[in-house]
């Protein structure tokens, strides 16, 4: 397994590949890798020739009051479990080779980042398009895979690729759970014992969404109160919103959808987390 740092050789490296015939898929990654990310490297090689993973903690993401330094960057660990996945490359740039001296140009979405995750997190998507922009021009991949998991990240994502033309097919790969139900997630990791038996909250609510909306005769302002009960009862936790939105633009639903998804961000302490689910309409 190759890793490097600069472009200039990141380039060099996939040119090589390429030249040899090879597909290339790349999986973004903050790193702190879990199960969750390792099944995206196996998604993506189903259908490329050559991984890559890119390892970068992008700080324009964060706000000024978020976790950018406490974020874990267990390096060493990371490389290893990609070792273990046989990716063939590991991209893992310093924050100044990315953002070098006077870099000031962004790449923003419009109205669908500044709603449910924007609204929470100003400025968050802004940070995450123009650094996966910046991965995707550097990498040019074929295939690039995200997780189900960052729901609205995924939507603003292909979104910004049929915008701006990117010919990169975007893959969304299901959310890994562990056995209660949390999904994976770096940040489960700050967790303490009682906050984690709490975080199950999310899932219960996602899957009392599906049983009322399943069972019919509900509106959907009911199906998100009810969500917001199931959080509350929880020890802990800490609802910041609970809703129900159309699947492809995030915004209110009509009566008229087939489906719908249900997106949830809690606290739990200092620990911010999501969780979402796609649910079937029933006429
Ligand atoms: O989902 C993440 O880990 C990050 O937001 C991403 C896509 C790697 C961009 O920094």
């Amino acid at each position: 397994m190759e890793v490097t740092t600069e472009v200039r050789e990141t380039r060099q490296l996939l040119r090589e590949a390429r030249q040899k015939g090879c597909r290339i898929g790349c999986v973004p990654t903050m790193g702190a890798l879990h199960a969750g990310h390792l099944s995206l490297v196996e998604e993506c090689r189903k259908s490329v020739d050559f991984v890559l993973v890119t390892i970068f903690v992008n700080p324009t993401q964060f706000g000024p009051s978020e976790d950018l330094e406490r974020y874990p960057r267990p390096l060493a660990q990371d490389l290893n479990a990609c070792e273990h996945a046989q990716v063939d490359a590991v991209f893992t740039p310093e924050i100044s080779t990315l953002y070098p001296e006077g870099f000031d140009t962004w790449v923003e979405c419009g109205e669908i980042s500044r709603i449910l995750e924007g609204a929470s997190r100003p400025g968050h998507f802004r940070g995450v398009t123009t650094i996966v922009a910046k991965l995707l021009n550097i990498v040019q991949p074929d295939v690039a895979c995200f997780g189900q998991k960052d729901y609205q990240q995924q939507t603003i994502i292909r979104q910004m690729v049929r915008d701006l033309d990117i010919p990169t097919e975007i893959v969304v790969c299901p959310t890994l759970r562990e056995a209660d139900g949390l999904a994976l997630s770096s940040r489960n990791a700050y967790l303490n014992e009682q906050q984690r038996a709490s975080a199950v909250a999310l899932f219960q609510a996602l899957e009392q969404a599906e049983e009322l909306l399943q069972a019919g005769n509900v509106s959907f302002q009911e199906v998100e109160e009810a969500m917001i009960e199931r959080l509350k009862s929880f020890e802990g936790v800490d609802p910041e919103y609970a809703v129900i939105r159309n699947p492809d633009t995030l915004q209110e639903p009509s009566e008229s959808l087939t489906s719908v998804v249900a997106l949830i961000a809690a606290r739990l302490g200092k620990t911010r987390l999501i969780d979402n689910r796609t649910i079937p309409i029933t006429k």
